[in-house]
């Protein structure tokens, strides 16, 4: 029913802005700003290839995934100290508490700093401390997952997987991502069984670059409840019918998937055919210090490009938001409750 219909379309940012939300697809080390990522370096000591933060920031200029991607992990390099884990993920919730988001699920890439001898024990201790400090501090509730770098072995992946399990209490669950093309989920799958035995949440990027196939085999092969991504599930029918019929949510990404060219323009994006199809679809910003703006810039600026969206579709992507996290019924209930609110809130104001 569209309950909204009477929302005026010049409250419609209003809206966007005041909405409780959750964020289901950040990865923590791509809210490094360049600002941060040179303060870091100063204090580690770490020298970086760019002269400046505009010279790194002239260098966001990406053709695709893999052109990200190597910016992305010589960012990730400044990363040395458990504080500096903690000050990348307490910019976040600063920036998050602003946004209106309630929850968020942070991926994290711990290969990406093992490989370089940060220990374990320091990216855990920094993220659940500022996940702790976010509760308290900002009311922000949070949880971690924990991602397989699709890039590397099969071997690695399970190294990761057995080097964490020391600190299995404090992640919720494993996703999969980097390099999508030529690297399918199936590589993966015994891995993400034994992750299930553990009674980890699963999730994997799928049908960002990569073919419907590989959202069909995350699905299949890794057991995923949500699609990262997801986007080029349109191009096979069945498996759209299929992620309806078992409210599979995709957590999409409108600002990274324009800075990464999946599609050439906001105007462009598949988003309300995904809404059309009776998908659960949530908004993200994926990498919100490289993609030009975190949730609420996804928000406004995907609203502002497809006119064909409403109120109603606004409030539907907060409602998937919740529905779609890995949190207890009774949580979820309040935050719908506070959401209505909100909405009630912001029609009546003049
Ligand atoms: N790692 C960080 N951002 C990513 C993305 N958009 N796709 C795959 N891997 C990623
Ligand atoms: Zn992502």
């Amino acid at each position: 029913m569209d309950t909204l219909a009477d929302f005026p379309r010049q409250k419609l940012p209003a809206l966007l802005q005041a909405m409780p939300k959750a964020e289901l697809h950040v990865h923590i080390e791509g809210t490094l700003e360049p600002e941060l990522i040179f303060a870091l370096a100063r204090r580690n000591g770490v020298t970086l290839r760019y002269a400046d933060v505009q010279a790194l920031r002239a260098a966001y200029a990406f053709t695709d995934l893999q052109s990200f991607l190597d910016i992305y992990y010589a960012g990730a390099s400044v990363l040395l100290q458990e504080q500096d884990f903690f000050d990348m993920a307490m910019a976040y919730f600063r920036r998050a508490a602003v946004d209106r988001i309630v929850h968020a699920e942070l991926f994290f890439d711990p290969q990406t700093h093992t490989a370089r001898g940060v220990p374990m024990q320091t990216i855990m201790g920094g993220l659940v401390r500022a996940c702790t400090a976010a509760r308290s501090e900002l009311g922000i509730s949070s949880a971690l997952i924990l991602c397989f770098l699709r890039h590397l072995s099969e071997a690695d992946a399970f190294d990761a997987l057995e080097q964490a399990l020391p600190y299995r209490q404090h992640f919720i669950g494993v996703g999969l991502d980097s390099s999508e093309r030529g690297h399918p989920p199936d590589k993966f799958a015994r891995v993400f069984a034994q992750c299930r035995e553990h009674g980890l949440h699963i999730v994997a990027h799928a049908g960002e670059e990569g073919p419907a196939q590989y959202i069909r085999d995350a699905l299949d092969l890794l057991g995923a409840q949500r699609i990262d991504h997801g986007v080029r599930c349109v191009e096979d029918p069945e498996l759209v019918r299929r992620l309806a019929r078992e409210r599979i949510p995709l957590t999409v990404c409108p600002l990274s998937n324009v800075k990464l060219k999946v599609f050439d323009t906001l105007a462009e994006h598949n988003l309300p055919a995904l809404l059309d199809a009776g998908l659960c679809v949530t908004l993200n910003s994926d990498d919100p210090a490289y993609f030009g703006g975190y949730l609420n810039q996804n928000f406004l600026e995907t609203f502002a490009a497809l006119p064909q969206l409403t109120a109603d579709h606004a409030a539907q992507l907060a409602r998937n938001s919740f529905d779609a996290s890995f949190v207890a019924e009774a949580t979820k209930g309040r935050w719908r409750d506070e959401l209505a609110r909100v909405i009630a809130q912001v029609a009546k104001e003049p």
